[in-house]
């Protein structure tokens, strides 16, 4: 397969929407799947700025879907357009929905809610791979390979954290039937 050298301005948003988003994952994956990350200056910045971020991904993705229906020429009150790319459109929905409750005033109204909400930014993760898989294939630019490279590494960090976090819980369990 050859890899087209230009990129267009739509797949460049696509492309930094992605490394803000997988910015925001980092800190919690590293933290938890290397404890020596635990105190690096980077990963404390990174926290500071997540809600941030967040929302930066979601206005650049919005971005790039905007020039994507420019070039595609597509009506937006048309449903048809959103079927171009169901799994973008989840994915945007759920970029939309975590960056309009990164405030102190949502965490406090929808309490447990927020955390069980904000979980969905782990489903977006396989949503951005098939994306990017689908979308992409038979004509990747450059950028194309480097996001399915920094993407296979955050879920496996992910997996790595689920699976830490699992071995933990089990193991306090054990230890109340015991007790
Ligand atoms: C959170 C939302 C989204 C993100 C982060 C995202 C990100 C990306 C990325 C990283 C690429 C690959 C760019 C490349 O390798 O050059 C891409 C391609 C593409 N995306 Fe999205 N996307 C999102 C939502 C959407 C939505 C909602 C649509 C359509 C309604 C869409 C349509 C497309 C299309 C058509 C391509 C292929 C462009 C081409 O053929 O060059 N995306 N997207």
């Amino acid at each position: 397969m050859s890899i087209n050298s230009s990129i267009s301005a739509a797949n460049l948003l696509g492309c930094l929407s992605l490394f803000a988003y997988i910015l925001t994952l980092l800190p919690s994956c590293l933290r938890t799947s290397f404890p020596t990350f635990k105190k690096a200056k980077f990963i404390a910045k990174v926290l500071k700025y997540r809600r941030q971020l967040g929302i930066l991904a979601f206005l650049v993705a919005l971005g790039h879907v905007v020039l994507i229906v420019i070039k595609r020429n597509v009506d937006l009150f048309d449903l048809q357009t959103y079927s171009i790319s169901v799994e973008g459109t989840a994915s945007l929905i759920i970029f939309a929905l975590l960056a309009f409750t990164s405030n102190d005033w949502s965490v406090k109204k929808m309490k447990k809610n927020w955390r069980r909400l904000h979980q969905l930014t782990y489903t977006a993760i396989f949503l951005l791979f098939w994306h990017i898989q689908e979308k992409m294939s038979e004509h990747w630019n450059f950028l194309t390979p480097i996001e399915l490279i920094c993407m296979s590494i955050i879920t496996a960090l992910f997996l790595k954290r689920r699976w830490l976090e699992y071995q933990k819980e089990y193991a306090q369990q054990s230890q109340k039937q015991i007790i």
